[in-house]
């Protein structure tokens, strides 16, 4: 009898744990074409920490067909994408010290994956965030928007 509790709190406690991953993680991917998996990503501000795995799952070099995931606010979007695109690959195709960039994962390219953790406390509940691939005209198709609950 005892056995039977503890493997049905143990099951309890894995179903809780699974839940919670799902709405503080969230995994995109990317190819050897512009595009992002998930065109819209909620974060819930109950999250003690947000991880985002970018995972590429093309062929090519960052070199050729690199992708990042860079979020800033909305309004911040159109300067911060200007300046990212110039800094460089050596940079991630992020302008150092960028204070628009509010999260950023390095550019990677085929086979390759990356996670970064944020803390979502830094979001607003309700402010406008928009997310995208910094390496050079892939914004034009690279975007989406980021929700926070
Ligand atoms: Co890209």
């Amino acid at each position: 009898m005892k056995w039977m509790v503890c493997a049905a709190l143990a099951a309890l406690a894995f179903s809780t744990r699974a839940e919670e991953a799902a709405t503080c993680a969230v995994t995109v991917e990317v190819g050897d074409s512009l595009y992002f998996s998930r065109k819209e990503i909620t974060v819930d501000s109950s999250c003690e920490s947000f991880s985002l795995t970018l995972k590429h799952v093309g062929k090519m070099p960052a070199s050729a067909m690199g992708h990042n995931w860079v979020l800033t606010r909305s309004e911040d979007f159109d300067d911060a994408v200007t300046d990212a695109q110039r800094a460089g690959i050596e940079n991630d195709f992020v302008k150092p010290g960028d204070e628009r960039v509010l999260a950023a994962t390095k550019v990677i390219g085929g086979g390759e994956e990356t996670t970064i953790t944020f803390d979502p406390s830094i979001l607003e509940s309700g402010g406008d965030y928009t997310f995208f691939c910094s390496f050079p005209g892939h914004y034009v198709l690279m975007r989406g928007k980021l929700i926070v609950r």
